[in-house]
Protein backbone atom coordinates (compact mmCIF):
# COMPACT_ATOMS: atom_id res chain seq x y z
CA UNK A 1 0.00 0.00 0.00
CA UNK A 2 1.36 3.37 -1.08
CA UNK A 3 1.64 6.61 0.81
CA UNK A 4 -1.59 8.38 -0.97
CA UNK A 5 -3.59 4.85 0.12
CA UNK A 6 -2.69 5.31 3.34
CA UNK A 7 -3.81 8.63 3.53
CA UNK A 8 -7.15 7.74 2.35
CA UNK A 9 -7.34 5.33 4.75
CA UNK A 10 -6.44 8.29 7.62
CA UNK A 11 -9.13 10.39 5.92
CA UNK A 12 -11.80 7.87 5.53
CA UNK A 13 -11.22 7.48 9.25
CA UNK A 14 -11.47 11.01 9.90
CA UNK A 15 -14.56 11.37 8.08
CA UNK A 16 -16.15 8.67 9.36
CA UNK A 17 -15.15 9.70 13.48
CA UNK A 18 -16.31 13.34 12.62
CA UNK A 19 -19.90 11.83 11.15
CA UNK A 20 -19.34 10.34 14.56
CA UNK A 21 -18.87 13.33 16.57
CA UNK A 22 -21.07 15.50 14.70
CA UNK A 23 -24.35 12.85 15.32
CA UNK A 24 -23.35 12.41 19.32
CA UNK A 25 -22.67 16.51 19.38
CA UNK A 26 -26.16 17.15 17.33
CA UNK A 27 -28.05 14.14 19.80
CA UNK A 28 -26.27 15.78 23.26
CA UNK A 29 -27.30 19.68 22.11
CA UNK A 30 -30.71 18.29 21.96
CA UNK A 31 -31.26 16.45 25.09
CA UNK A 32 -29.12 19.43 26.57
CA UNK A 33 -31.31 21.86 25.68
CA UNK A 34 -34.99 19.29 26.36
CA UNK A 35 -33.47 19.06 30.25
CA UNK A 36 -33.03 22.79 30.45
CA UNK A 37 -36.52 23.91 28.49
CA UNK A 38 -37.78 21.20 30.97
CA UNK A 39 -36.46 22.74 34.09
CA UNK A 40 -37.66 26.13 32.84
CA UNK A 41 -40.89 24.41 33.07
CA UNK A 42 -41.35 22.97 36.20
CA UNK A 43 -40.30 26.10 37.34
CA UNK A 44 -42.87 28.18 35.48
CA UNK A 45 -45.38 25.12 36.66
CA UNK A 46 -44.16 26.19 40.44
CA UNK A 47 -44.45 29.53 40.63
CA UNK A 48 -47.89 29.24 38.64
CA UNK A 49 -49.26 27.20 41.31
CA UNK A 50 -47.82 29.11 44.43
CA UNK A 51 -49.18 32.84 42.16
CA UNK A 52 -52.30 31.56 41.57
CA UNK A 53 -52.79 31.32 45.71
CA UNK A 54 -52.25 34.91 45.93
CA UNK A 55 -54.94 35.71 43.37
CA UNK A 56 -57.81 36.91 44.86
CA UNK A 57 -61.32 37.94 43.80
CA UNK A 58 -63.98 40.08 45.00
CA UNK A 59 -66.99 41.10 42.63
CA UNK A 60 -66.25 38.87 39.54
CA UNK A 61 -62.54 40.83 39.65
CA UNK A 62 -59.11 39.55 40.24
CA UNK A 63 -56.16 40.87 42.02
CA UNK A 64 -52.92 39.87 43.33
CA UNK A 65 -52.90 40.27 47.32
CA UNK A 66 -49.78 42.79 47.72
CA UNK A 67 -46.87 42.04 49.29
CA UNK A 68 -46.36 38.68 47.45
CA UNK A 69 -44.51 36.28 50.31
CA UNK A 70 -42.94 34.43 48.21
CA UNK A 71 -40.89 37.29 46.36
CA UNK A 72 -37.72 37.16 48.66
CA UNK A 73 -38.02 33.90 48.97
CA UNK A 74 -37.66 32.73 45.37
CA UNK A 75 -34.98 34.53 43.08
CA UNK A 76 -36.58 33.34 40.49
CA UNK A 77 -39.99 34.86 40.84
CA UNK A 78 -37.88 38.50 40.65
CA UNK A 79 -37.09 37.61 37.09
CA UNK A 80 -41.02 36.53 36.16
CA UNK A 81 -43.21 38.37 34.73
CA UNK A 82 -46.46 38.11 36.27
CA UNK A 83 -49.56 38.97 34.63
CA UNK A 84 -53.34 38.70 35.42
CA UNK A 85 -56.43 39.01 32.47
CA UNK A 86 -59.64 38.48 32.97
CA UNK A 87 -61.65 35.90 31.14
CA UNK A 88 -61.76 37.96 27.82
CA UNK A 89 -58.17 37.93 28.01
CA UNK A 90 -57.92 41.36 28.83
CA UNK A 91 -54.72 42.24 31.02
CA UNK A 92 -56.09 43.25 34.72
CA UNK A 93 -52.78 43.83 36.39
CA UNK A 94 -49.39 42.85 36.35
CA UNK A 95 -46.48 42.15 38.56
CA UNK A 96 -42.59 42.12 38.85
CA UNK A 97 -41.34 43.41 35.05
CA UNK A 98 -43.77 44.04 32.50
CA UNK A 99 -44.04 41.00 30.32
CA UNK A 100 -45.79 40.92 26.60
CA UNK A 101 -48.56 41.87 27.95
CA UNK A 102 -50.63 39.96 26.07
CA UNK A 103 -51.96 36.13 26.68
CA UNK A 104 -50.12 34.03 24.51
CA UNK A 105 -51.60 30.19 24.32
CA UNK A 106 -49.97 29.34 20.96
CA UNK A 107 -46.78 28.81 21.58
CA UNK A 108 -43.73 28.26 24.77
CA UNK A 109 -41.58 31.17 23.66
CA UNK A 110 -41.52 34.85 22.55
CA UNK A 111 -39.64 37.65 22.06
CA UNK A 112 -39.67 40.85 24.03
CA UNK A 113 -37.67 43.73 23.79
CA UNK A 114 -34.44 41.53 22.32
CA UNK A 115 -35.33 38.72 25.28
CA UNK A 116 -36.25 35.80 24.91
CA UNK A 117 -39.07 35.09 27.06
CA UNK A 118 -40.43 31.03 28.10
CA UNK A 119 -44.25 31.72 28.70
CA UNK A 120 -47.06 30.08 30.78
CA UNK A 121 -50.27 30.35 31.56
CA UNK A 122 -53.32 28.72 33.99
CA UNK A 123 -56.41 28.97 33.96
CA UNK A 124 -58.40 30.86 36.66
CA UNK A 125 -61.78 29.29 37.95
CA UNK A 126 -64.40 29.68 40.93
CA UNK A 127 -65.59 27.44 43.12
CA UNK A 128 -68.67 27.04 40.53
CA UNK A 129 -65.90 25.64 37.76
CA UNK A 130 -67.05 29.48 36.38
CA UNK A 131 -63.71 30.75 34.39
CA UNK A 132 -62.66 33.83 35.52
CA UNK A 133 -59.15 34.58 34.22
CA UNK A 134 -55.34 33.69 33.45
CA UNK A 135 -53.08 34.26 34.81
CA UNK A 136 -49.63 33.97 32.86
CA UNK A 137 -45.72 34.10 34.13
CA UNK A 138 -43.01 34.66 31.43
CA UNK A 139 -39.12 33.66 32.70
CA UNK A 140 -36.30 34.36 30.34
CA UNK A 141 -34.57 32.12 29.20
CA UNK A 142 -31.00 34.21 29.17
CA UNK A 143 -29.58 31.20 31.79
CA UNK A 144 -30.68 28.67 29.31
CA UNK A 145 -29.65 30.29 26.31
CA UNK A 146 -26.24 31.01 28.23
CA UNK A 147 -25.45 27.14 29.40
CA UNK A 148 -26.09 25.80 25.36
CA UNK A 149 -24.03 28.52 24.61
CA UNK A 150 -21.26 27.30 26.84
CA UNK A 151 -22.02 23.53 25.93
CA UNK A 152 -21.66 24.35 22.11
CA UNK A 153 -18.00 25.92 22.52
CA UNK A 154 -16.89 23.32 24.48
CA UNK A 155 -18.40 20.99 22.47
CA UNK A 156 -16.91 22.29 19.30
CA UNK A 157 -13.29 23.25 21.11
CA UNK A 158 -13.35 19.18 22.78
CA UNK A 159 -14.56 17.72 19.09
CA UNK A 160 -11.53 19.58 16.84
CA UNK A 161 -9.24 18.73 19.68
CA UNK A 162 -10.42 15.10 19.06
CA UNK A 163 -10.67 15.30 15.34
CA UNK A 164 -6.95 16.73 15.23
CA UNK A 165 -5.79 13.63 17.46
CA UNK A 166 -7.85 10.96 16.04
CA UNK A 167 -6.39 12.12 12.16
CA UNK A 168 -2.79 11.90 13.99
CA UNK A 169 -3.37 8.30 15.67
CA UNK A 170 -5.05 7.33 12.31
CA UNK A 171 -2.28 8.06 9.97
CA UNK A 172 0.20 6.41 12.60
CA UNK A 173 -2.18 3.29 12.73
CA UNK A 174 -2.85 2.81 9.73
CA UNK A 175 0.47 2.45 9.17
CA UNK A 176 1.39 0.27 11.36
CA UNK A 177 -1.95 -1.71 10.98
CA UNK A 178 -1.32 -2.38 7.08
CA UNK A 179 2.46 -2.86 7.78
CA UNK A 180 2.04 -6.80 8.01
CA UNK A 181 -0.69 -6.70 4.94
CA UNK A 182 1.66 -4.83 2.78
CA UNK A 183 4.80 -7.06 3.54
CA UNK A 184 2.34 -10.46 2.45
CA UNK A 185 0.74 -8.43 -0.29
CA UNK A 186 4.70 -7.73 -1.74
CA UNK A 187 5.73 -11.33 -1.28
CA UNK A 188 2.69 -12.35 -2.93
CA UNK A 189 3.27 -10.23 -5.78
CA UNK A 190 7.09 -10.86 -5.94
CA UNK A 191 5.98 -14.81 -5.86
CA UNK A 192 3.92 -14.03 -9.08
CA UNK A 193 6.23 -11.90 -10.76
CA UNK A 194 9.27 -14.49 -10.14
CA UNK A 195 6.88 -17.25 -11.14
CA UNK A 196 5.77 -16.06 -14.01
CA UNK A 197 8.97 -14.63 -15.52
CA UNK A 198 10.47 -18.36 -14.73
CA UNK A 199 8.19 -20.10 -16.66
CA UNK A 200 8.55 -18.26 -19.22
CA UNK A 201 11.65 -20.19 -20.18
CA UNK A 202 10.33 -23.41 -19.90
CA UNK A 203 7.51 -22.87 -21.93
CA UNK A 204 9.51 -21.27 -24.60
CA UNK A 205 11.74 -24.41 -24.67
CA UNK A 206 8.95 -26.96 -25.02
CA UNK A 207 7.68 -24.68 -27.62
CA UNK A 208 10.45 -24.80 -29.38
CA UNK A 209 11.23 -28.21 -29.06
CA UNK A 210 7.53 -29.37 -30.50
CA UNK A 211 7.87 -27.13 -33.64
CA UNK A 212 11.32 -29.04 -34.15
CA UNK A 213 9.56 -32.40 -33.02
CA UNK A 214 6.73 -31.50 -35.37
CA UNK A 215 8.72 -30.96 -38.47
CA UNK A 216 10.75 -33.94 -37.84
CA UNK A 217 7.94 -36.19 -38.06
CA UNK A 218 5.89 -34.62 -40.57
CA UNK A 219 9.49 -35.72 -43.02
CA UNK A 220 9.19 -38.60 -41.63
CA UNK A 221 5.85 -39.16 -42.35
CA UNK A 222 4.12 -39.51 -39.31
CA UNK A 223 1.38 -37.95 -36.97
CA UNK A 224 1.48 -35.21 -35.04
CA UNK A 225 -2.16 -35.37 -33.10
CA UNK A 226 -0.42 -35.54 -29.98
CA UNK A 227 2.08 -32.90 -30.95
CA UNK A 228 -1.01 -30.36 -31.40
CA UNK A 229 -2.15 -30.79 -27.86
CA UNK A 230 1.04 -30.15 -26.47
CA UNK A 231 1.33 -26.71 -28.49
CA UNK A 232 -2.48 -25.79 -27.70
CA UNK A 233 -1.18 -26.66 -23.98
CA UNK A 234 1.86 -24.55 -24.10
CA UNK A 235 0.01 -21.81 -25.91
CA UNK A 236 -2.63 -21.85 -22.91
CA UNK A 237 0.51 -21.72 -20.52
CA UNK A 238 1.92 -18.71 -22.82
CA UNK A 239 -1.48 -16.61 -22.48
CA UNK A 240 -1.72 -17.52 -18.52
CA UNK A 241 1.79 -16.07 -17.99
CA UNK A 242 1.14 -13.28 -19.68
CA UNK A 243 -2.24 -12.41 -18.27
CA UNK A 244 -0.45 -12.79 -14.83
CA UNK A 245 2.65 -10.50 -15.50
CA UNK A 246 -0.28 -8.34 -17.19
CA UNK A 247 -2.02 -8.51 -13.57
CA UNK A 248 1.06 -7.48 -11.93
CA UNK A 249 2.29 -4.57 -14.02
CA UNK A 250 -1.17 -3.32 -13.43
CA UNK A 251 -0.92 -3.33 -9.67
CA UNK A 252 2.55 -1.30 -9.83
CA UNK A 253 0.72 0.63 -12.45
CA UNK A 254 -0.96 1.74 -8.96
CA UNK A 255 2.05 2.70 -7.36
CA UNK A 256 3.80 4.62 -9.83
CA UNK A 257 6.60 2.32 -9.47
CA UNK A 258 7.33 1.32 -12.82
CA UNK A 259 8.99 4.34 -14.88
CA UNK A 260 7.39 3.52 -18.42
CA UNK A 261 3.69 3.72 -16.79
CA UNK A 262 3.32 7.18 -16.99
CA UNK A 263 -0.04 7.70 -19.13
CA UNK A 264 0.13 10.30 -21.58
CA UNK A 265 -2.95 11.32 -24.43
CA UNK A 266 -4.07 8.77 -26.32
CA UNK A 267 -6.42 8.46 -29.60
CA UNK A 268 -9.08 6.32 -28.42
CA UNK A 269 -10.51 6.14 -31.66
CA UNK A 270 -7.05 4.56 -33.75
CA UNK A 271 -6.91 1.99 -30.72
CA UNK A 272 -10.31 0.72 -30.76
CA UNK A 273 -9.86 0.52 -35.05
CA UNK A 274 -6.53 -1.61 -34.06
CA UNK A 275 -8.57 -3.84 -31.76
CA UNK A 276 -11.67 -4.02 -34.29
CA UNK A 277 -8.96 -5.19 -37.02
CA UNK A 278 -7.58 -7.80 -35.17
CA UNK A 279 -10.98 -9.27 -34.61
CA UNK A 280 -12.19 -9.17 -38.27
CA UNK A 281 -11.12 -12.51 -39.54
CA UNK A 282 -12.72 -14.38 -36.50
CA UNK A 283 -15.33 -12.52 -36.16
CA UNK A 284 -16.20 -13.65 -40.02
CA UNK A 285 -15.36 -17.31 -39.60
CA UNK A 286 -17.98 -17.42 -36.24
CA UNK A 287 -19.99 -15.57 -38.93
CA UNK A 288 -20.82 -12.44 -35.75
CA UNK A 289 -21.57 -9.56 -36.80
CA UNK A 290 -20.03 -6.58 -34.88
CA UNK A 291 -21.92 -3.22 -35.54
CA UNK A 292 -20.59 -0.52 -33.71
CA UNK A 293 -21.29 3.70 -33.59
CA UNK A 294 -18.50 5.16 -32.46
CA UNK A 295 -18.37 9.20 -31.78
CA UNK A 296 -14.99 10.67 -33.34
CA UNK A 297 -12.10 12.60 -31.98
CA UNK A 298 -12.29 10.73 -28.53
CA UNK A 299 -8.81 11.12 -26.36
CA UNK A 300 -7.76 9.79 -23.12
CA UNK A 301 -4.92 10.48 -20.76
CA UNK A 302 -3.87 6.91 -20.34
CA UNK A 303 -1.75 3.45 -21.65
CA UNK A 304 -2.19 2.61 -25.26
CA UNK A 305 -1.52 -1.05 -25.05
CA UNK A 306 -3.57 -1.42 -21.66
CA UNK A 307 -6.57 0.47 -23.12
CA UNK A 308 -5.80 -1.93 -25.87
CA UNK A 309 -6.09 -5.04 -24.49
CA UNK A 310 -9.16 -3.49 -22.46
CA UNK A 311 -11.51 -3.11 -25.15
CA UNK A 312 -9.82 -6.49 -26.87
CA UNK A 313 -10.76 -8.95 -23.46
CA UNK A 314 -14.10 -7.75 -24.08
CA UNK A 315 -14.70 -8.65 -27.38
CA UNK A 316 -13.05 -11.82 -26.91
CA UNK A 317 -15.19 -12.92 -24.39
CA UNK A 318 -18.14 -11.62 -26.49
CA UNK A 319 -17.13 -13.11 -29.62
CA UNK A 320 -16.04 -16.58 -27.55
CA UNK A 321 -19.39 -17.01 -25.70
CA UNK A 322 -21.97 -16.23 -28.47
CA UNK A 323 -23.13 -18.63 -30.73
CA UNK A 324 -22.19 -18.59 -34.82
CA UNK A 325 -24.17 -16.17 -36.42
CA UNK A 326 -24.40 -14.21 -33.45
CA UNK A 327 -24.66 -10.59 -33.18
CA UNK A 328 -22.42 -8.17 -31.00
CA UNK A 329 -23.29 -4.33 -30.59
CA UNK A 330 -20.40 -1.36 -29.76
CA UNK A 331 -21.11 1.90 -28.75
CA UNK A 332 -18.49 4.82 -27.74
CA UNK A 333 -20.12 8.12 -26.81
CA UNK A 334 -18.94 10.91 -25.32
CA UNK A 335 -21.19 12.75 -23.06
CA UNK A 336 -20.19 15.90 -19.94
CA UNK A 337 -16.24 14.74 -20.01
CA UNK A 338 -17.04 10.86 -19.73
CA UNK A 339 -16.51 7.92 -22.56
CA UNK A 340 -19.49 5.51 -22.89
CA UNK A 341 -18.01 2.35 -24.27
CA UNK A 342 -20.69 -0.64 -24.20
CA UNK A 343 -20.41 -3.86 -25.83
CA UNK A 344 -23.15 -5.92 -26.01
CA UNK A 345 -24.09 -9.71 -27.38
CA UNK A 346 -26.99 -12.01 -27.96
CA UNK A 347 -25.18 -14.98 -26.55
CA UNK A 348 -26.02 -17.18 -23.27
CA UNK A 349 -25.54 -14.68 -20.63
CA UNK A 350 -24.25 -14.79 -16.96
CA UNK A 351 -26.55 -15.98 -13.87
CA UNK A 352 -27.32 -13.30 -11.86
CA UNK A 353 -25.79 -15.10 -8.82
CA UNK A 354 -22.26 -14.82 -10.83
CA UNK A 355 -22.39 -11.44 -11.71
CA UNK A 356 -21.20 -10.28 -8.41
CA UNK A 357 -17.80 -12.90 -8.70
CA UNK A 358 -17.52 -12.03 -12.39
CA UNK A 359 -14.08 -10.03 -11.94
CA UNK A 360 -12.59 -12.37 -9.44
CA UNK A 361 -9.60 -14.02 -10.69
CA UNK A 362 -10.08 -17.29 -12.24
CA UNK A 363 -13.62 -16.94 -12.06
CA UNK A 364 -15.56 -18.90 -14.74
CA UNK A 365 -19.73 -19.47 -14.81
CA UNK A 366 -19.26 -22.82 -16.27
CA UNK A 367 -15.39 -24.52 -15.87
CA UNK A 368 -16.01 -27.49 -17.96
CA UNK A 369 -17.48 -25.13 -21.07
CA UNK A 370 -15.22 -22.03 -20.43
CA UNK A 371 -11.95 -24.07 -20.25
CA UNK A 372 -13.09 -25.96 -23.36
CA UNK A 373 -13.79 -22.78 -25.12
CA UNK A 374 -10.00 -21.29 -23.74
CA UNK A 375 -10.85 -19.20 -20.97
CA UNK A 376 -8.67 -19.24 -17.92
CA UNK A 377 -10.72 -16.54 -15.97
CA UNK A 378 -8.65 -13.38 -15.94
CA UNK A 379 -9.91 -11.65 -18.89
CA UNK A 380 -12.07 -9.73 -16.57
CA UNK A 381 -9.87 -9.19 -13.97
CA UNK A 382 -7.44 -7.87 -16.05
CA UNK A 383 -10.15 -5.72 -17.72
CA UNK A 384 -11.14 -4.18 -14.06
CA UNK A 385 -7.61 -3.90 -13.10
CA UNK A 386 -7.58 -1.49 -16.37
CA UNK A 387 -10.45 0.57 -16.01
CA UNK A 388 -9.57 1.37 -12.09
CA UNK A 389 -6.05 2.49 -12.99
CA UNK A 390 -7.58 5.12 -15.93
CA UNK A 391 -10.05 5.82 -12.89
CA UNK A 392 -13.03 4.78 -14.70
CA UNK A 393 -15.69 2.22 -13.97
CA UNK A 394 -17.02 -1.27 -14.91
CA UNK A 395 -21.06 -2.40 -14.90
CA UNK A 396 -21.94 -6.23 -16.11
CA UNK A 397 -25.45 -6.47 -16.92
CA UNK A 398 -26.81 -10.06 -18.17
CA UNK A 399 -29.92 -12.22 -18.55
CA UNK A 400 -29.29 -16.08 -18.98
CA UNK A 401 -29.96 -16.90 -22.63
CA UNK A 402 -30.43 -13.03 -23.98
CA UNK A 403 -27.11 -11.39 -23.62
CA UNK A 404 -24.59 -9.69 -21.89
CA UNK A 405 -23.73 -5.91 -21.47
CA UNK A 406 -20.85 -4.55 -20.64
CA UNK A 407 -20.33 -0.49 -19.66
CA UNK A 408 -17.17 1.02 -19.40
CA UNK A 409 -17.18 4.72 -18.59
CA UNK A 410 -13.62 6.52 -18.83
CA UNK A 411 -12.81 10.36 -18.22
CA UNK A 412 -11.24 11.97 -21.72
CA UNK A 413 -9.24 14.56 -22.43
CA UNK A 414 -10.89 17.86 -24.24
N1 LIG B 1 -20.04 -12.04 -22.97
C1 LIG B 1 -20.16 -13.06 -22.15
N2 LIG B 1 -21.18 -13.96 -22.29
C2 LIG B 1 -21.30 -15.00 -21.44
N3 LIG B 1 -20.46 -15.27 -20.43
C3 LIG B 1 -19.44 -14.44 -20.24
C4 LIG B 1 -19.22 -13.29 -21.07
N4 LIG B 1 -18.14 -12.64 -20.64
C5 LIG B 1 -17.68 -13.35 -19.58
N5 LIG B 1 -18.44 -14.42 -19.34
C6 LIG B 1 -18.28 -15.41 -18.26
O1 LIG B 1 -17.43 -14.81 -17.30
C7 LIG B 1 -16.30 -15.66 -17.05
C8 LIG B 1 -15.11 -14.80 -16.74
O2 LIG B 1 -14.71 -14.08 -17.89
P1 LIG B 1 -13.21 -13.71 -18.09
O3 LIG B 1 -13.09 -12.93 -19.33
O4 LIG B 1 -12.72 -13.11 -16.83
O5 LIG B 1 -12.49 -15.10 -18.22
P2 LIG B 1 -12.45 -16.13 -19.42
O6 LIG B 1 -13.08 -15.54 -20.62
O7 LIG B 1 -13.01 -17.42 -18.92
O8 LIG B 1 -10.90 -16.34 -19.62
P3 LIG B 1 -9.83 -15.33 -20.19
O9 LIG B 1 -8.87 -15.15 -19.09
O10 LIG B 1 -9.23 -16.01 -21.36
O11 LIG B 1 -10.55 -14.08 -20.57
C9 LIG B 1 -16.17 -16.48 -18.30
O12 LIG B 1 -15.54 -17.71 -18.01
C10 LIG B 1 -17.61 -16.68 -18.72
O13 LIG B 1 -18.16 -17.75 -17.98
MG1 LIG C 1 -12.38 -13.60 -21.25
Amino acid sequence: MNKAKRWQLAIQFVAVTFLIFTGLFAGGLLIFSNELNNSLDEQLDTLLTEISDEVEEADGRLSIAKPRRFTKKQPLSSLARIELYDAEGKLIEHDGVKGTAKLITETSEVSQDGLNLRTSYMVLTSEEDKKLGYLQIQLPTTLRDRAIKKYIVTMGIISTLGLVLLSIAGLFFSKSWVGPLETSYRILRQFTEDATHELKTPIATIEACADNLEEELKLAGKETVRLDAIKRATGRMNKLVEDLTLLTQIQIGFEGILPGNIPGRVSFNSILAGVLEEFELRLKEKRIDLVHQVDENIFLNGHEDKLHRMIANIIENALRYTEEGGRIELTCRVRNGWLKLTVRDNGPGIPLESLPKIFDRFYRVDQARDRARGGVGLGLSIVKGIVDLHNGSIAITSEVNQGTGVTINLPVLS
